[in-house]
């Protein structure tokens, strides 16, 4: 009966683990490696829910495939390797400025003996950086393979060793990368043979007089005649730690040096002499900028005026009417003033008021007699 109750209790709260199955949520700074370790516990978890209730845990050997949400590989930065299926899986890479953003990752993980698969989703969300890096070197480990380099606890073996080296704290991680990415060969199957792994590491602090020996031409001839290494500085506190010095460089980045910081005075100005004012400015003629601002406007101005006068006054085409009206005008009085001079001739009768033609009678006109009495509009009777 309890067994009962504890079967409805896990499956519940396992219902409501799937239902709020939440993404995994990772940050990113531009410049420094990101290490994302995939591993098999975790879903072994998702593959067996009820073993472990009983005290059963499988060990199963486990495949993953991760590519970004909606495309069918990772993002260019981003890499992933896994040695073998009993093994955990890395995520790893270094974003650039241009990967700046959110990358969604889906991990689909098979286990290669039940061939169940699970879906996971990881989110990067790639940040601006954080620390300026200015100085970087790239140490070779030969005694490594990438997965066992990627683990936090072996990268900060590795930090400690190249702290002393480079005689600072402040160290970052930049790159790791296996040889066989840059061109190394795939070792032989045998134990004592890896492929080896570049690391890069970055600081804000300059280099230490012993990693400055790497750029020496010194050091170059003593690595190719491959005698007596001198100015090997390199510490390893455990031996598949060890840097091969002749495989070390440093790398000069493209991130600037940051300026020396200002050096902080005694708080007191220093004496600098009395107070001299400066002399007055040369006194400037002014008269070429009067002329040109003044004089030459006023001068077009009057020129203009003239020519407008003499277009609107002497150049008209309607002078010669005026004048024919003028003179037209003038003859009509002169004839209507000889007129007026001729009072006792009589009047033209053409100007009288009622003639008749043929008599020369001046009367009014004749109507018939009766007819003068016809109203226009009948009276009604
Ligand atoms: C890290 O190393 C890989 C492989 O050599 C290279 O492609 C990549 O550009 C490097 N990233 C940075 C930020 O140096
Ligand atoms: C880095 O720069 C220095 C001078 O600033 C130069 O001597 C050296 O050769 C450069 N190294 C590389 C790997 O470009």
């Amino acid at each position: 009966m309890a067994d009962k109750g504890n079967w409805v209790l896990t499956l519940s709260v396992c219902t409501i683990c799937l239902l709020v199955q939440a993404d995994i949520i990772k940050h990113a700074p531009v410049g420094q490696l990101f290490v994302h370790e995939i591993q098999r516990e975790v879903y072994q978890n998702e593959f067996e829910p009820f073993l472990k209730h009983y005290g059963r845990i499988y060990n199963d050997p486990m495949v993953f495939k991760c590519n970004k949400l909606q495309f069918p590989d990772l993002p260019r930065w981003l890499r992933f390797t896994q040695r073998h299926p009993y093994d955990n899986g890395f995520l790893y890479g270094t974003p650039l400025p241009q990967d700046l953003g959110r990358n969604i990752i889906e991990i689909f993980v098979t286990n290669k003996r039940s061939y169940e698969t699970f879906k996971d989703r990881l989110v990067i969300n790639v940040e601006p950086a954080v620390k300026l890096m200015p100085y970087q070197a790239e140490f070779f480990i030969g005694l490594r393979e990438i997965e066992k380099v990627l683990p936090l606890e072996v990268q900060e073996e590795i930090k400690q060793d190249i702290k002393i080296i480079w005689g600072t704290d402040h160290l970052n991680y930049v790159n790791i990368t296996s040889a066989l990415d840059c061109g190394g060969r795939v070792p032989l199957p045998l134990p004592g043979h890896y492929e080896g792994v570049y690391v890069t590491l970055g600081s804000d602090q300059p280099y230490s007089t012993c990693l400055l020996r790497l750029q020496t031409a010194d050091h170059r001839q003593e690595c190719e005649a491959g005698g007596k290494i001198t100015g090997d500085c390199s510490v390893c506190s455990i031996p598949a730690n060890c840097v091969s010095w002749c495989k070390s460089a440093l790398i000069n980045s493209s991130q600037p040096v940051p300026p020396p910081a200002p050096t902080v005075g005694s708080g007191i100005l220093v004496w600098g002499g009395e107070f001299i004012p400066p002399v007055s400015p040369p006194e400037r003629d002014f008269i070429p900028d009067y002329i040109i601002t003044v004089i030459v406007p006023f001068v077009l101005a009057v020129l203009l005026c003239l020519i407008l006068s003499y277009v609107m006054c002497c150049r008209r085409e309607g002078v010669l009417q005026l004048y024919h009206h003028h003179t037209i005008r003038g003859d009509s009085s002169e004839l209507r003033k000889m007129a007026g001079k001729r009072a006792s001739v009589p009047q033209p009768l053409s100007t009288m008021p009622m003639f008749n033609t043929r008599t020369g009678l001046r009367a009014p006109p004749e109507y018939p007699s009766d007819s003068v009495h016809i109203p226009l509009i009948m009276a009604q009777q």
